[in-house]
């Protein structure tokens, strides 16, 4: 079947530290479109596995889990907000403990494949969207109409990082957010299911040396280049 005329999937992968979120929202705003963030809804289901006291690797438990758990987004706030049942968990989801776990949680390929399949739902449900992970281009929405891969140097990302814990107001070890960053990615990169990679045909930016509103203004630029007709005119 032919894609909606109007429907508009922006994808954003990149490893920890190359300010998918932040960018994501603010490109999301630009468009006028919502922003999924991906990452939320694998730190969700490792926050269930905590709390149930299961084998973060052991598929059965997290898919018994996710079965019997909605998670979702409360999407009536911007950016939408983490919800599993209904309740928001924004704050627990970024606990270093989630932090440590979710990158078992989301090499399971039972659970990698029930969070594709409900991140295409949302897609089909919302029409227009920023769409940011690790597999967003290249596994989920490799139709996406523009995707993107950023980067950045591994001392930035973690200086990067630490400034959003701190910013949070948690307490921060420069040394563990790197220690911690660099398992991730190399978790994330070597998984056998939707590994971090560089989508094939994607536009790769490395944002070291651009700000914020640099990276989102590069962003914008390629998608009205690229779809006109789908994006309300910039303000
Ligand atoms: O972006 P983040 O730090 O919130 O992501 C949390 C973890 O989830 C990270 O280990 C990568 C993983 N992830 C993934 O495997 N696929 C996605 N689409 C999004 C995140």
């Amino acid at each position: 079947m032919a894609p909606h005329p109007k429907r508009l999937i922006v994808t954003i992968d990149g490893p920890a530290g190359t300010g998918k979120s932040a960018v994501s929202g603010l490109l999301a705003d630009r468009l006028g479109v919502q922003c999924l963030d991906t990452g939320a809804m694998y730190r969700s289901v490792a926050l269930l596995a905590i709390r149930a006291e299961a084998d973060p690797g052991d598929a059965e438990s997290l898919l018994r889990l996710i079965d019997r758990h909605d998670i979702g987004f409360d999407w009536t706030q911007r950016p939408p907000v983490a919800t599993i049942d209904g309740s928001p968990v924004e704050a627990s989801i970024r606990d270093a403990e989630v932090g440590r776990v979710v990158s078992i949680v989301a090499a399971v390929p039972a659970v990698r494949a029930a969070l594709v399949e409900a991140q295409r739902c949302i897609a089909a449900e919302r029409l227009q969207l920023v769409s940011e992970g690790r597999d967003q281009g290249s596994v989920v929405f490799p139709d996406a109409e523009v995707r993107f891969f950023l980067t950045a140097d591994p001392g930035v990302r973690v200086g990067r990082r630490v400034m959003q814990l701190q910013q949070a107001g948690r307490e921060v070890d420069p040394q563990a957010v790197r220690a911690e960053i660099d398992t991730r990615d190399a978790i994330d990169s070597s998984r056998s299911v939707g590994p971090l990679m560089c989508p094939e045909g994607a536009i790769e930016i490395d944002t070291s040396a651009l700000t914020l509103d640099e990276v989102v203004d590069r962003l914008e630029q390629e998608v009205r280049s690229t779809v006109a007709d789908r994006v309300r005119p910039s303000c």
